[in-house]
Parts: structure tokens; sequence; C-alpha cells
């Protein structure tokens, strides 16, 4: 913990021998020596009675239930420690804590499904472990062992277990976060972090089900990220910065808001928290590609395989705005959708401007689209063959 002397501005503490590697400026490395955190499950922890447990997976929602347990550890100059999982419950934070001033924070999405036979897997944690990492680089944070990444997750959906879901695409979604726990008001990387995955029962993310078209606000004023910036990285300071945006698309009467990319404000970027795709007429799948701005979703790169698996051209690149807006009225562009860990595919209605309407096909969900959305979800759910080998055996 840094001691109250500390001069603004100033490096980290200096890191002991062995500790993990810092850069000269104290910017936590990927140089770790290597690290056990086994994220024991704690005894004594108490649970919700079946009964509750029952009424909430009868109808989860998203986001607003969660389990009983949480997976921790916490990370200082000297390494990485305090791992295992415990009570989920309110934490203390100094109010100094840097995370609250200066947002040095990132988070993964990724979901854990329970199959027909019991068994229960999660969907390419390994992905997820590799973006935390790429996320924690870039906002100067120490980088967790991706294996202990996925051993966190393991520990925690064993320890809850009786919290997945069962039936339909219902599964257990799982919010991995770091964040800068040090009591510290210099801005430099915070030399206390703390890493949590919480878990949360999980149904439709849009209240309507998943499978209802939303309608898209393109956001006029407002970009979510720039060159250089984090919008690569999956940090919570992106998604503070879509809310006003995504507030005017509600206004607007929209369920969702695409940005465009900040230097031209014509190509194409992402929704607050989802990736876009375009069908084109001769059964292409386009979507916006990795240009440093946007995330590069585990569920994106998923639905780029199964495109191609399904007989499907794919092609990233850019998207001019006008190629969508025209291709809804040429009928160039048939099927737009959505996608992420939380939305799954979820069809685009419809693209809303100030005084433009533009729906692509019948604004319903589209014949690819759901064939997309169905192999992805057969495969979570064990229906289909995993032939890509993205399923992680948890239970
Ligand atoms: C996810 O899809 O897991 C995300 O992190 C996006 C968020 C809007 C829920």
């Amino acid at each position: 913990m840094a001691s109250s002397t500390e001069t603004p501005g100033a490096p980290a503490p200096t890191a002991a021998p062995d500790a993990p590697a810092t850069s000269a400026a104290g910017v936590p490395t990927a140089g770790h020596q290597p690290v056990e955190l086994a994220f024991e499950i704690g005894a004594g922890v108490p649970r919700l009675p079946e009964a509750d447990r029952a009424e909430v997976l009868a109808a989860p929602g998203f986001g607003r239930h969660f389990t009983d347990h949480m997976a921790r550890a916490v990370w200082t100059p000297a390494g990485w420690g305090q791992d295992g999982v415990v009570a989920h419950a309110p934490i203390t934070l100094s109010p100094a804590a840097a995370v609250l001033h200066y947002a040095q924070e990132v988070f993964e999405g990724l979901k854990a499904y329970r199959h027909d036979d019991g068994s229960v897997w999660a969907f390419r944690p390994e992905a997820n472990a590799a973006r935390f990492a790429a996320s924690a680089r870039r906002l100067a944070l120490p980088v967790l062992p991706e294996d202990a990444f996925v051993r966190s997750v393991e520990q925690l959906v064993r320890a809850d277990v009786d919290w997945v879901p069962t039936g339909g695409e219902n599964s257990l979604y799982l919010r991995p976060f770091m964040f800068a726990s040090e009591s510290f008001l210099g801005v430099r990387p915070a030399a206390e972090v703390t890493y949590l995955v919480i878990a949360s029962p999980a149904g439709s993310y849009f209240g309507g089900g998943e499978i209802t078209p939303v309608s898209i606000w393109l956001s006029q004023e407002y970009s979510r990220a720039a060159p250089g910036g984090t919008g690569a990285a999956k940090c919570g300071g992106n998604y503070a910065a879509s809310l006003r945006a995504q507030a005017e698309a509600s206004e607007n009467g929209c369920d969702q808001v695409a940005f465009l990319d900040a230097v031209e404000h014509r190509w194409v970027e992402e929704l607050g928290g989802m990736n876009l795709f375009f069908v084109m007429d001769d059964g292409t799948l386009v979507t916006p590609e990795l240009s440093g701005t946007i995330l590069e979703g585990v569920t994106r790169s998923s639905v780029l395989q199964i495109a191609a698996d399904l007989g499907h051209r794919v092609e990233e690149r850019r998207v001019d705005v006008a190629e969508w807006r025209e291709g809804c009225e040429s009928g160039r562009v048939r099927e737009v959708f959505a996608c992420g860990t939380a939305a799954v595919v979820t069809p685009v209605g419809a693209l809303v401007e100030p005084g433009r309407r533009s729906v692509a096909g019948d604004g319903g969900t589209g014949e690819v689209t759901a064939a997309v959305r169905q192999r992805l979800t057969d495969v979570q759910t064990g229906r289909a063959e995993d032939t890509h080998g993205w399923l992680h055996r948890l239970v």
C-alpha cells in the first residue's frame, strides 16, 4: 500500500527484486515471475436459500442478480496474492482509491452454459483472458497470467454451480474486472490493484428478447474512441464515454447508439457495447475492420468463423455510413445485426438519424442473422459439435 508521504506524479514504489517487472515509469509489465494462483474456495460462505435462487433463475434478466461467491486476487509490487473465492459482498475502498479518480480499470464478459447432461462449459475463456491481458497493458495495470484468469473463472463457477441456469440460451454471465485500489491521488499506475470476478445468471440482455430487432441511433456529435486512445481496450472509461450518446439514442426512441470514427465522422465503428455486421445481397458478411478504435469482440471473431463455416464470404474492412444508408435503399444491404457476449446476435431493425430512417430488408430478423445466431448458440449450449475447440469444461 502506498504511504501518504508519496509525491503526486512520482513513480510507483520500486518493486522487490523478485517482483513482477515494472518499467522505469513504474508501469507493470508482462514480465512476471510464474505465479500460482489457486483461487481456493473458502468455507462458510452464506448461500441464498434454494427457493429464492430458483425464483431468480426462472427469470434472470440481465445483470441484476448475483451469485453467492466472487473470486478475488490482489496485486502489489511484490506480486499477486490474497487469492481465493469468497462471499460476494460489498467491498471496502478508500475514497482516495485511484480508480474512483482516474478510472484505471478493465473488465471482461463471458458466459458459462449448462448442457443437457448437467455439465457446465465456458465459451472461449482463453480469448477473454488474452484480451484482458491486452486491456491491462493499455491501462498500465498488471497483467494477470492468462491461466490464472481461467482458473479464477473455473473456481467461481464450481463454487456457484447451482446458479448456472438451465434451458434455452440462459447462462451464467461472468464479469472479471481489475481496478486501481491503491489509496493515492498522484497520477501514475497504481501500486495496489484488485482483481475480482462476479457472476450473474443471465437471460436476454434486451428486455424484449434477444431475437427482437433493435433500433440504432446514429450519434451525431459524440465519438466513442479516437486513434491512439483506448477504444480497443475493454475499460470502463469507454463505456462511460458512450452513455451520453446512449441517452440521446433513448431520447430519440432507439435502443442503442452507433458511433462513427472520430476523425472523418464517416466510418462505422461499433455500438456502445457490441460489434456490427452487414449481410450483403450476395451473401457476404461485412464487419468494420479492427482499426485500433473498436473492440475485438470474441463474439465478433466467432461470427466471422461461423459465417465462413456456413459458406459465406466474410470481409473485415471499413464501412462508410453512406454504404449502410444507401445499401438499405438499394437492397445491397439485406440484413444488419449486432453481436457481443451479452447481446449474442441481435438483429438491427433500423438506423435512425434526424429526418431519416434506413431499414435493411423488412426490418425483421434476417435469414442469415438467424442462421448465424442458431449455430453460435447451438455450439455454446452443446447442441452442435464444437469443431473449433471453443468450449472449456468447468464442471
Ligand atoms: C458484453 O457483451 O459482455 C459486454 O461487456 C458488453 C456490455 C454492454 C454488457
